[in-house]
């Protein structure tokens, strides 16, 4: 439970940072996870990246120790129950516990749910719910042992609260994301364990370089995005990390269970965009 004492203490700029706590990011090679690691190092965290990537682990652990901080890499697919917890074991006897972890490895590829097939569903599920539940149920174990609280964010997507045609099961584990992280604030709450989600919308990454090459038509392009996003651009994964401190910070000391939209307006603007003139209309020409 939050002590008497830190809800008393004012806040002042110092409780942004996260000096000397120790984060797991899974899927933290590339795109939002690297993004996120990164941030987290400069805002003083030791970081693990869990990546089923070696190389792209490796290479974001090394950034990490360019900026003083700890970084470590352990080769992991989070859809293995059995690497995930041997993981969290070696994050905590390498560098001693751990306070944040971010679920954010996930993806899909674009396809009719007609055309997905048994192999197809069941790869995404297995990716965007295999690859959440098995982190939290290890790294939630240590952190009720060790008794000092912990944040938990889960990288969900803006398409888990809408209609995503060519989306279907990603978009379907993405709203089953949201609501886990509702009911697990409410398991994990009097362990002062805070549990939060973040529905991003466009963000430049390697996976939506990939649906640039290939489905240009619903990536939008720069003028797409334009006339799409409120702010008017996709963003980077730095503007989605930001956020992301600030949930993990003692800032974010009384929000759990929550959903934070990290999408330049998309949620809000829900099917209008500008049309050439500029102006905003439900019925682009
Ligand atoms: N890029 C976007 O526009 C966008 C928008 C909304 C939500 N998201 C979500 O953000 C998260 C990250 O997306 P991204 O665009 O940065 O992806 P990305 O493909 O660019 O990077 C994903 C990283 O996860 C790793 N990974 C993939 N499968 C893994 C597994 N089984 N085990 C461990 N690591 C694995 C990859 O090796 C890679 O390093 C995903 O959950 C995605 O659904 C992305």
């Amino acid at each position: 439970m939050a002590s008497q004492s830190s809800m008393e203490v004012p806040f002042d700029p110092s409780h942004i940072l996260l000096t000397d706590k120790v984060a797991i990011v899974t899927g933290g090679g590339a795109g939002i996870g690297k993004g996120i690691a990164l941030a987290f190092a400069r805002f003083g965290a030791d970081v693990v990246i869990a990546d089923k990537n070696a190389e792209a682990g490796e290479q974001v652990a090394d950034e990490v120790s360019q900026t003083g901080r700890r970084g470590v890499a352990i080769t992991t697919d989070v859809r293995d129950f059995a690497q995930v917890q041997a993981m969290v074991e070696a994050s905590v006897e390498q560098l001693g516990k751990i306070d944040i972890l971010v679920n954010n490895a996930g993806g899909t590829r674009m396809a009719p749910f007609l055309e997905l097939g048994e192999e197809g569903w069941k790869r995404h599920i297995d990716l965007n719910f295999g690859g959440l539940f098995g982190p939290t149920d290890a790294v939630a174990k240590v952190m009720i042992e060790q008794g000092t609280g912990g944040s938990i964010i889960n990288v969900a997507s803006i398409e888990g609260t809408r209609a995503a045609p060519l989306f279907s099961v990603y978009a379907a584990c993405k709203a089953g994301m949201l609501n886990f992280t509702r009911t697990m604030a409410l398991e994990l709450g009097d362990h002062n364990i805070r549990v939060n989600a973040i529905t991003p919308d466009v963000v430049d990454s390697p996976h939506l370089a990939l649906f640039d090459q290939h489905f240009s038509y619903l990536s939008g392009g720069e003028e797409g995005r334009r006339r799409a996003v409120p702010l008017s651009r996709a963003c980077s994964p730095d503007e989605i990390a930001g956020p992301c401190v600030f949930l993990a910070s003692e800032m974010g000391r009384y929000i759990t269970g929550t959903t934070l939209a990290i999408d330049g307006g998309t949620e809000a603007s829900s099917g209008w965009v500008r049309d050439p003139q500029n102006r905003w209309t439900l019925f682009p020409t």
